[in-house]
């Protein structure tokens, strides 16, 4: 069906002046490979979807976050959310300043709470409980609050944050209890927001959501901040022709609706939004290196050294990403229907699934598409495997560094009992 398995990555230029086999050779395996235009272009799809004075968009960096990354989004205008002191360290070593920094808290500690209050303009609660502490611990502070519309959406169970089922947000029936914590605490409430899931191709959830949550802020005169969330889909079945998220249209009803409220209302803050996959998820491709090929009953497994240590998505939420095939060398590559797997000692770790792509042989690389969002970032060091390397190919078609690979000695490290510097043991 395909000549080849690279018409994607071809047809953006994806690894510059390198082709996989020098990226490997120069980095090792496995290897996160960004695309710097790939990401500024998708900064700016987000940044201008919706034409409403007030309108921003605020990355998840829960999606990726490493710095270098970061930086580049920062530089494109977007502002980001933080969900842990971790991300706000790398929020800050991106150069985002604490103006450009909410923080969407879930179940965290008094410390991490002060903590936030400090680094970041906004702290987002998500429970009376939450909003008690923070109201203890910070009597007279402004406070976001969190909300569940009651309308969940995602391309999993496990991705649904709002409606019932989830643990996320405040329902409207606890409502008069939150404006009571609020006045014994003398907290000001500046904004609301709300996440009803991660994934969506169908603009029709977001947009009731996105209804829902103004007319709730009507609720609250005196806010300045009403925050949409993420969830906004990227086609990753590229191989079969799906069709990306029709921005065109849902940013006119968006901007439609947002127009209409500030119209109404008199509204003049911030409307956010909070997208983590649509901004990084297409600027990666994963390279893997096939170690070994065999049949077993009538599968054709091809062993790689992507394990789902290094992209879980697949074993997680059965998440189908696409696979390209570079042949370590020049012979005819009939296609045929192959499992790709990887090497952690579990029958689950399966990348992608009786896919058809050209045989693969040993010592060819595959490519992970779509890698970008919630791969490394998502990444671990199960069967004390290291996490990979990752380089950006930039402006100038060439590669570099921006994080480098796990070493043994990273896993030592942590033990203080066997930490490699002898220092450690005074
Ligand atoms: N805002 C909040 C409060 C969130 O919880 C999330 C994602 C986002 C924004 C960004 O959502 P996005 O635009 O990326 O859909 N690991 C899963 C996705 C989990 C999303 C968790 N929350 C995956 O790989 O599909």
């Amino acid at each position: 069906m395909y000549p080849s398995r690279t018409a994607y990555s071809d047809s953006l230029n994806f690894f510059g002046d390198q082709s996989p086999g020098e990226l490997v050779a120069r980095f090792g395996s496995p290897l996160y490979v960004y695309n710097e235009a790939v990401l500024r272009r998708r900064c700016r799809d987000m940044k201008n979807l919706a034409r409403v004075p007030g309108f921003v968009a605020c990355y998840s960096t829960k999606a990726n976050g490493n710095p270098s990354l970061l930086r580049i989004i920062r530089e494109e205008g977007l502002i980001a959310d933080a969900m842990s002191p971790g991300e706000m360290l790398m929020l800050r070593l991106a150069g985002f300043s604490r103006e450009q920094i909410c923080y969407v808290s879930n179940n965290v500690s008094a410390r991490e709470l002060e903590l936030a209050s400090v680094e970041a303009a906004h702290v987002s609660v998500d429970s009376l409980s939450q909003l008690e502490s923070f109201g203890r611990l910070r009597p007279g502070l402004s406070v976001m609050l969190r909300v569940n519309p009651g309308i969940g959406a995602g391309h999993h169970a496990k991705v649904v944050t709002a409606g019932k089922d989830t643990k996320f947000g405040i329902s409207p029936d606890d409502f008069a209890q939150m404006r009571d914590i609020l006045r014994r605490h003398d907290l000001r409430l500046v904004g609301i927001n709300q996440h009803v899931g991660s994934l969506f191709m169908d603009a029709a959830p977001f947009l009731e959501a996105a209804a829902w949550l103004l007319d709730t802020a009507r609720d609250f005169p005196g806010i300045r901040l009403i925050d949409f969330g993420g969830g906004f889909g990227i086609p990753y079945r590229k191989y079969e022709g799906e069709k990306p998220l029709d921005l065109e249209e849902l940013g006119a009803k968006f901007t439609a609706l947002l127009a209409g409220y500030r119209k109404e209302t008199g509204y003049d803050g911030q409307f956010i939004i909070e997208p983590g996959r649509y901004v990084t998820a297409e600027c990666a491709i994963l390279l893997g290196t096939v170690h070994a090929v065999k049949n077993n009953g009538p599968t054709r497994y091809v062993g790689t050294d992507l394990g789902f240590t290094i992209l879980a998505r697949p074993m997680m939420y059965d998440s189908f990403h696409d696979v390209e095939l570079y042949p370590a060398d020049d012979t005819r590559r009939p296609n045929m229907v192959q499992t790709v797997v990887g090497n952690i000692c579990e029958s689950g770790d399966i990348l992608a699934k009786d896919r058809e792509l050209p045989e693969a042989r040993e010592g060819d690389l595959v490519g992970v598409l779509d890698a970008g969002a919630y791969g490394m970032a998502m990444s671990s060091n199960y069967n004390q495997r290291l996490r990979p390397a990752e380089v950006l190919v930039g402006g100038d078609a060439q590669a570099r560094l921006i994080r480098r690979r796990d070493s043994l000695e990273d896993l030592q490290a942590v033990y203080p009992d066997h930490a490699p510097d002898p220092s450690a043991e005074a």
